[in-house]
């Protein structure tokens, strides 16, 4: 049923993508060194990162990514159907998952795979993913946003705590050969160096043309309207369009919008106790 949880090491994910198997399998994956592997907190970019390096390597050309939906170019590696979409999937695999590091790193150490980590400001990854509760049925009726806070700060939502996924996915750095991080923010912010930089790491520089219908074809305004990656596609009953839209505003600082200014200290102190030891400089403002 749409609204069964599968609970794994203490994690809980919507049961109608996720099984004890299909979980299993993720975390004892056998990584290529020629794989590309994008991990994201759920809601902080992983959608716009998939369709860039689904861009890069297809050389700016849209072909690919206007006619396959994403999760046949890039499966989640702990959704069930992942097996049968690797079966055909061409050199390089791009393969994408929201586990935190202790379910996905000891499998991913052993090899030389190419790691993608994006996250994003929690503020604004806890009101998108408020919204996106609202609209897919597989995820629990979130209440209202003070309630859904009080589980996204506790680290009770499906995927766990977005303090543990960061901290423990930036620490991670001297564990895994070929680690590239990024923000939503700097993707945001300048998407042109962000594409240059993910170039550099993927060693598959580009032509100018190349660079630019990239840019054009992943930006907010094309994704929106990309059957193959806005979630059109999903029918009503698992995800309720009636309710919004899955690219629903693709901004940064949105947070404002919906967060109370006690709601923004409540998060606050939780960062600061939490992300103290993180070693990282966060960009944003908070
Ligand atoms: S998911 O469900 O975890 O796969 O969602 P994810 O793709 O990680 O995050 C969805 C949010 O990313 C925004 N988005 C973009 N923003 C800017 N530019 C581009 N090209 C882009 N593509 C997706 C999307 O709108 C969601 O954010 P919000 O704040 O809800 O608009």
């Amino acid at each position: 049923r749409l609204e069964d949880v599968e609970t794994f090491h203490n994690i809980s994910f919507p049961g109608h993508m996720h099984t004890q198997k299909s979980l299993s399998y993720a975390t004892s994956f056998q990584f290529q060194d020629s794989d590309i592997v994008i991990i994201t907190y759920p809601k902080s970019g992983t959608t716009w990162m998939q369709e860039m390096v689904s861009l890069v390597l297809n050389r700016g050309d849209p072909t690919l990514s206007t006619t396959t939906p994403n999760w046949a170019r890039a499966p989640w590696l702990e959704h069930y159907y992942c097996p049968q979409v690797l079966c055909t999937a061409r050199c390089p695999r791009v393969i994408t998952s929201h586990l935190p590091h202790q379910l996905l790193l000891p499998a991913l150490k052993a090899s030389k795979a190419k790691v993608i980590y994006v996250f994003r400001n929690p503020k604004d990854v806890a009101v998108s993913y408020y919204y996106f509760h609202k609209m897919a049925k597989f995820l629990p009726e979130p209440g209202l946003f003070d309630d859904f806070l009080d589980k996204f700060l506790e680290g009770t939502v499906h995927y766990g705590s977005w303090f543990d996924h960061v901290n423990g996915w930036t620490n991670s750095v001297e564990d895994i050969e070929n680690f590239f991080h990024i923000t939503y923010e700097e993707m945001w912010q300048d998407p042109r160096s962000s594409l240059q930089r993910l170039c550099a790491f993927l060693q598959r520089p580009l032509q100018e043309e190349e660079v630019a219908s990239t840019l054009k074809h992943c930006s907010f305004g094309f994704m929106k309207e990309n059957a193959m990656v806005n979630y059109t596609l999903v029918p009503q009953d698992i995800v309720d369009h009636s309710q919004g839209k899955f690219m629903r505003k693709g901004k940064i600082g949105d947070w404002k919008n919906t967060f109370s200014d006690v709601q923004s200290h409540r998060l606050d102190t939780v960062f600061k106790a939490q992300m103290q030891n993180s070693g990282l400089t966060f960009i944003w403002e908070s």
